[in-house]
């Protein structure tokens, strides 16, 4: 079983200043709710609740005020701080004390996940003993990201491209990595690339090579939205809002989903209310206890 899981929010989020001039990408928000909160709750939904935050330097001091260290969520968070983005297997390498000799997940900070079976099919992605598994999504974009070609009617993964110039196969890879130990040793094997970063895409093709890249794939019934720009923000917000009002209930509700893991109790749901404050988040969270 995977039990440990890296969430990446470095970067510098060049592309959505000055909004992030003073603030990490991942802690603006998506509707009602810091970015942050949405990748976190896909590991907590995978059962993960040891976890690795690694954010930008001198930024760790604002996590800290929203995530102290996750006790509050029956969790065990650390957090690293990341000098320079240098590439996503770089979480890896930083990382190395944190895997220890385990496997580990991984996801992006500004990944965002939405569907019914979700939390199943994650959770049977921990399951992975040997290899890496990753997780597709169709797009009409697909030269926006990594893409994988795979055998029709056949998860095998025939060939993988990042930002491919000509088309390849309209099926992204999305932010979200299931790894075995080795990926400590095959990310630090990695060489930058001509844009001076190491590949994620790189390092799968090195579990291609030895003929254990495995995928899941997310069909219609899923969302995998982006948060890459500003634009991005409002039209995952609007998703998230329309959701939550049609049906009363939150996506991403850290404690609700410490609660349905049965990692804290309602005892600590109250604390949480008042650390929160007097806030709509607050009033959902009673809304929980009274259940
Ligand atoms: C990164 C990866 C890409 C992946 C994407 C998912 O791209 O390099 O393979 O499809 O994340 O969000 P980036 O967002 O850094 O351009």
């Amino acid at each position: 079983m995977i039990k440990k899981g890296i969430i990446l929010a470095g970067g510098k989020g060049t592309r959505m200043s000055p909004l992030t001039k003073a603030v990490n990408k991942q802690l603006l928000p998506i509707y009602d709710k810091p970015l942050i909160f949405y990748p976190l709750s896909i590991l907590m939904l995978a059962k993960i609740k040891d976890i690795l935050i690694i954010v930008n330097k001198g930024q760790l001091h604002q996590y800290k005020k929203l995530i102290p260290d996750g006790k509050n969520l029956g969790m065990k968070i650390n957090f690293i701080e990341q000098k320079n983005p240098v590439g996503l297997p770089d979480a890896f390498i930083l990382g190395e004390k944190f895997i220890g000799k385990n496997n580990v997940a991984m996801i992006l900070g500004d990944n965002f996940f939405y569907g019914q079976n979700l939390s199943e099919k994650l959770y049977r992605c921990t399951n992975l003993k040997k290899g890496a598994k990753i997780i597709l999504h169709k797009v009409t974009k697909p030269e926006l990201f990594g893409v994988a070609k795979t055998k029709v009617n056949n998860n095998k993964i025939l060939k993988i491209v990042e930002k491919p110039k000509k088309f390849v196969s309209d099926k992204a890879i999305t932010g979200l990595y299931f790894f075995d130990n080795k990926v400590i040793k095959f990310s630090k094997k990695l060489k930058p690339s001509k844009r001076g970063e190491l590949e994620i895409t790189e390092l799968l093709k090195k579990y291609q090579k030895i003929n254990q890249l495995t995928s899941e794939f997310i069909g219609r019934g899923g969302a995998w939205l982006d948060t890459g720009s500003i634009e991005d923000y409002y039209k995952t917000s609007a998703f998230v809002q329309a959701v939550e009002n049609r049906q009363g209930l939150k996506i991403a509700c850290l404690e609700e989903i410490s609660l349905l893991n049965k990692w804290i109790n309602k005892k600590e749901i109250l604390k949480q209310i008042k650390f929160y404050g007097n806030c709509e988040y607050s009033d959902y969270l009673k809304k929980i206890i009274k259940k």
